[in-house]
């Protein structure tokens, strides 16, 4: 008998999945439980206007969206929390896994790892926001990856709906292998629902976790799902997508992210070809390479319109 599904949830990565994407994604693709957004930042300055603009309800259409918070105390948390309660966002996750050291060097993302006290004073806004429901997305570590093991009271403590677990410490960016002895030390000690996340690409690497870690949650795919948007359709229904449904999928996908990158983007045609060019980065990988490489060559709208027709 095969065993049950697993929820997929899309990893958030600022630049790729935007609402744009997202929005996209789930008319034409989808099987995703939920899309979590790339991290909204609170600094001295405010908020970045397109981080605002990427989570106002106006511009989400996913009914299943996490937005999420990147901060290293609880001001500038609760500074974030109250903009996503404005616009009437109630599924939040916490960011302590963002490996960029300019980041990470002031706590913030996975450089708060190895500070028990602070991940404990941060995780304070979760009890103080009891209507909101929160989850975590984290690596074993900053530097080591016994870190976590000091932070596992803490979590366990917290009433969190989920965490998801990216098993690499952050100084290893998203270089070396995922550590899948630790992960399994992490799905022993934690309480809450735990999520897989990491070098997820395939059906078989599905399959393959799934049936590792028998006791998850879930799975977060993120670059592997930007290259196939078919994966968590094909994981949930069981088929492999044919050329042709794959093909007419890919062009919805793709005009519905033209679109709307058309409406937003006020900056005219070069502007709007480098976004549709980040768009194929990751999905070039789906179609004919020589096409691919000369979407990323085109130097004008009329021509890469035109290589979008011969894929
Ligand atoms: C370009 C890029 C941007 C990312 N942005 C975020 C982010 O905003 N928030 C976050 O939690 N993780 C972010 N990540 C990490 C991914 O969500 C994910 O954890 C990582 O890519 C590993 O999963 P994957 O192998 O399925 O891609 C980013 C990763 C990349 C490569």
């Amino acid at each position: 008998m095969d065993s049950p599904k697993l929820p997929i949830y899309l990893a958030p990565l600022q630049g790729y999945t935007e609402a744009a994407y997202r929005n996209a994604h789930t008319i034409s693709f989808g099987g995703i439980a939920e899309y979590y957004t790339p991290f909204v930042r609170y600094e001295k300055e405010g908020f970045r206007n397109k981080d605002v603009r990427e989570i106002l309800p106006i511009n989400n259409r996913v009914p299943q969206l996490r937005v999420q918070l990147f901060a290293n105390d609880a001001t500038k948390a609760e500074a974030i929390l109250k903009l996503f309660i404005e616009h009437d966002h109630h599924k939040v996750d916490i960011n302590m896994g963002c490996p960029f050291p300019m980041l990470a060097k002031r706590h913030n993302g996975s450089g708060i790892l190895p500070y028990p006290d602070e991940v404990k004073a941060l995780l304070e806004v979760v009890s103080k926001y009891p209507e909101i429901d929160f989850s975590v997305k984290m690596r074993l570590g900053w530097e080591n990856p016994n870190e976590w093991k000091a932070l596992m009271p803490i979590l366990n403590d917290t009433p969190l709906t989920q965490i998801t677990l990216h098993p690499r410490i952050g100084k290893q960016q998203y270089k070396g292998e995922v550590n899948l002895e630790a992960f399994e030390e992490f799905a022993n000690a934690c309480r809450h629902p735990l999520i897989y996340n990491g070098d997820v690409n395939t059906l078989e690497d599905m399959a393959r976790i799934a049936d590792r870690f028998k006791g998850i949650s879930g799975l977060m795919i993120g670059r592997g799902l930007l290259a196939n948007p078919a994966l968590a359709l094909e994981y949930q229904e069981d088929r492999k997508l044919s050329e042709e449904e794959f093909r007419r999928r890919l062009l919805q996908l793709h005009q519905e992210v033209l679109n709307q990158y058309t409406q937003q983007i006020e900056g005219g045609e070069a502007q709007l070809l480098n976004k549709m060019k980040t768009f194929w980065e990751y999905a070039g990988m789906a179609i004919n390479s020589k096409v691919a490489k000369r979407i990323q060559k085109s130097r004008h709208m009329d021509s890469y319109l035109q290589e979008i027709r011969n894929i």
